[in-house]
């Protein structure tokens, strides 16, 4: 059985999803949640699926320290970024190589790098007045959004789109290919 720490920041709606998608696998589970944010939703997610959530404050992420001494307390394999807005330390990146990976809620590269999250990217994706966007599942390296691209799929924008209706649709391809990915990245 392999262990699998998820970082959130937010609402976790993909968190949720990929707690339920590994909850009846023999091979891979969803063992902690940890966040950079006291009263992020994902805590409730968590809790009503009984897994346990975790805080820490953004110096303890930034350190590395406390966060590696948790991961190895829970015997952590892989690690899983499902709309976590904080740095991952470089100790950390160094502790699992090609061993932690990210979503990004558009077409990376376009859209990508420092304060490209969440909703500011709908908003940029709308105003630069591009046709489609999508998702893109990848490793994390050192820089903002610019790991290797394990895997990206498209949807359309529509010109009456909001960045809410936007956000929505990409949700939605969140919601079914990332679990999906992770599970073939943890098979191959
Ligand atoms: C997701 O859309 C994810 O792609 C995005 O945050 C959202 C979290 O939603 N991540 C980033 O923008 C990272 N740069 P959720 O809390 O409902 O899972």
């Amino acid at each position: 059985m392999k262990s699998l720490a998820i970082f959130a920041s937010g609402s976790g709606t993909n968190a949720e999803n990929i707690i339920r998608y590994f909850s009846n696998s023999e091979f891979f589970k969803v063992a902690i949640v940890l966040s950079n944010k006291q009263g992020a939703g994902v805590h409730e997610r968590a809790k009503k699926l009984n897994v346990p959530s975790i805080s820490f404050s953004k110096e303890a992420f930034e350190s590395g320290e406390a966060i590696l001494d948790i991961l190895k307390t829970y015997q952590i394999d892989f690690i899983v970024l499902a709309g976590f807005m904080s740095k991952i330390a470089d100790n950390l990146l160094a502790a699992y190589p090609h061993k932690i990976i990210n979503i990004h809620p558009a077409l990376l590269p376009k859209f990508g790098g420092k304060g490209m999250y969440g909703m500011h990217v709908h908003r940029a994706v709308i105003a630069s007045g591009e046709t489609k966007s999508g998702i893109s599942i990848h490793y994390i390296d050192e820089h903002y959004d610019e790991g290797p691209i394990i895997f990206q799929a498209e949807c359309p924008v529509f010109a009456d789109d909001t960045p809410e209706s936007l956000c929505e649709r990409i949700h939605q391809l969140e919601h079914k290919w990332y679990p999906e990915i992770i599970e073939k990245v943890l098979t191959d």
